[in-house]
C-alpha cells in the first residue's frame, strides 16, 4: 500500500549507525541478542518480512525459500559472499538477492598480506616468546624467517580482492602470478605485472606462496584438493582469506603435519568455527577468526550498501548490487 513502510528483518547486530538509519527508513526488526537465528526462526522471519538482511552465518537453502511464502521480495545480504544463499532458487521464486561488493576489498587484501608476513616472518611465535617472558635478547640466529621479496605469489581468483592483493604484493617486491576462470585484459595484467597461468596445476607447483581469493561456488569447492595440494612445493605457504570450502581442510592439515607444505595462514575454515582441532596444534600455521574484512570503516560501508540496495528496491528500481546466478 502506498506510504506503507517496508518490513525488514535483520538477523545479526550491525554497526549502530547502520541500525539507526534502517530504523529511520523502514519498519525494522533487529536481533538485539545477536544470537544466530535457527533454521525455523529464519523461515518465520522470511514469512513476515518484505526484506531479509542476513549475513554469512545464515544458511538459506531452497527448502527454506519454498517454506517462506510469498511476502519476501529481497534478500539484502550484509556481506559480499553469497554462498550461504541458494541464489538460483531465490530467483526462480521472484526474490532478489543483493550483496555488498567492493567495500571490503582493501581490508581483505591487507589481511592477506598480514597473513603472508605472519607465516613467513613467524610473527605469532615472536609475540608468544615476548608474552611468555622467555626472550633473552637478540641473537644472530634467532627467529629466522623467509624474505618475501623476490618470491613467487600465485593468486587463485583474480577478481577485485585478488587484484588488490597483487598490487600490495608487487609493492613488497613479490613476483605476481595468477589463475582465473577468465584471463584479465592485457592492460590490467601489465599494470599489475601479473603472469597468467591457464593451468592451475602448473601454477600451484611453481609458487612459493599461494593466496586463495576466489569465491566459494560449486565449481571452486575443494579446488585445492589433496591431489593439488600435493603439487605444492614443500617449502610453499598457502594463505586463505576467501572461503574455507575452497581448500580440503583435512588434507591440508595432514600435509602441514607431515611437513609436505611449509606453512599456512587461514582466516576461513571449511566448517565455520568448527575447525580441525589438529590445525590449532601446529607451529607453522597462523589462524584468524574470519576477520579479513573486520574494520570499523568496512562494516559501516557494508551497511550503507545494504541501505542503498533496499532503498533503491523500495523506490521501484533494480538494486545496484543485485546478484544473478550467472555471476556465480
Ligand atoms: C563477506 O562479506 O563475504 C566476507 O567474507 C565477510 O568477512
Amino acid at each position: 500500500m502506498p506510504g506503507e513502510r517496508l518490513s525488514v528483518v535483520v538477523t545479526r547486530r550491525l554497526p549502530e549507525v547502520v541500525e539507526t538509519r534502517l530504523k529511520e527508513l523502514f519498519d525494522v526488526e533487529l536481533n538485539e541478542s545477536d544470537t544466530p537465528m535457527e533454521r525455523g526462526a529464519l523461515v518465520e522471519a522470511m514469512r513476515r518480512a518484505d526484506v531479509l538482511v542476513p549475513t554469512l552465518t545464515d544458511t538459506i537453502d531452497g527448502a527454506m525459500l519454498a517454506a517462506a511464502g510469498d511476502r519476501l521480495k529481497l534478500i539484502a545480504n550484509y556481506g559480499a559472499g553469497v554462498d550461504h544463499i541458494d541464489v538460483s532458487t531465490a530467483r526462480q521464486r521472484g526474490i532478489h538477492v543483493s550483496n555488498t561488493p567492493g567495500v571490503l576489498t582493501d581490508d581483505t587484501a591487507d589481511m592477506t598480506m598480514a597473513l603472508i608476513l605472519a607465516v613467513t616472518r613467524r610473527i605469532p611465535e615472536g609475540l608468544a616468546r615476548m608474552q611468555s617472558g622467555e626472550w633473552e635478547g637478540w641473537r644472530p640466529t634467532a627467529m629466522l624467517g623467509g624474505r618475501i621479496a623476490g618470491r613467487r605469489l600465485g593468486i587463485l581468483g583474480m577478481g577485485r580482492i585478488g587484484q588488490a592483493v597483487a598490487k600490495r604484493a608487487a609493492a613488497f617486491g613479490m613476483q605476481i602470478h595468477y589463475h582465473n576462470r577468465r584471463r584479465l585484459h592485457r592492460a590490467i595484467e601489465e599494470d599489475l605485472q601479473a603472469t597468467w597461468w591457464e593451468s592451475l596445476d602448473q601454477m600451484v607447483s611453481r609458487m612459493d606462496i599461494l593466496s586463495i581469493n576466489c569465491p566459494h561456488t560449486p565449481s571452486t569447492f575443494h579446488l585445492m584438493n589433496a591431489r593439488r595440494l600435493k603439487l605444492m612445493k614443500p617449502t610453499a605457504v598457502i594463505v586463505n582469506t576467501s572461503r574455507g570450502e575452497v581448500i580440503d581442510e583435512n588434507a591440508l592439515t595432514r600435509m602441514l603435519r607431515a611437513g609436505e607444505i611449509a606453512g599456512a595462514g587461514l582466516d576461513v575454515f571449511e566448517q565455520g568455527a568448527d575447525i580441525n582441532p589438529r590445525l590449532r596444534e601446529l607451529q607453522n600455521v597462523v589462524l584468524l577468526p574470519h576477520m579479513g574484512s573486520a574494520t570499523v570503516e568496512g562494516r559501516v560501508e557494508m551497511g550503507e550498501k545494504v541501505l542503498i540496495n533496499i532503498k533503491t528496491f523500495d523506490d521501484g528500481h533494480r538494486p545496484p548490487d543485485l546478484v544473478v546466478p550467472s555471476m556465480l
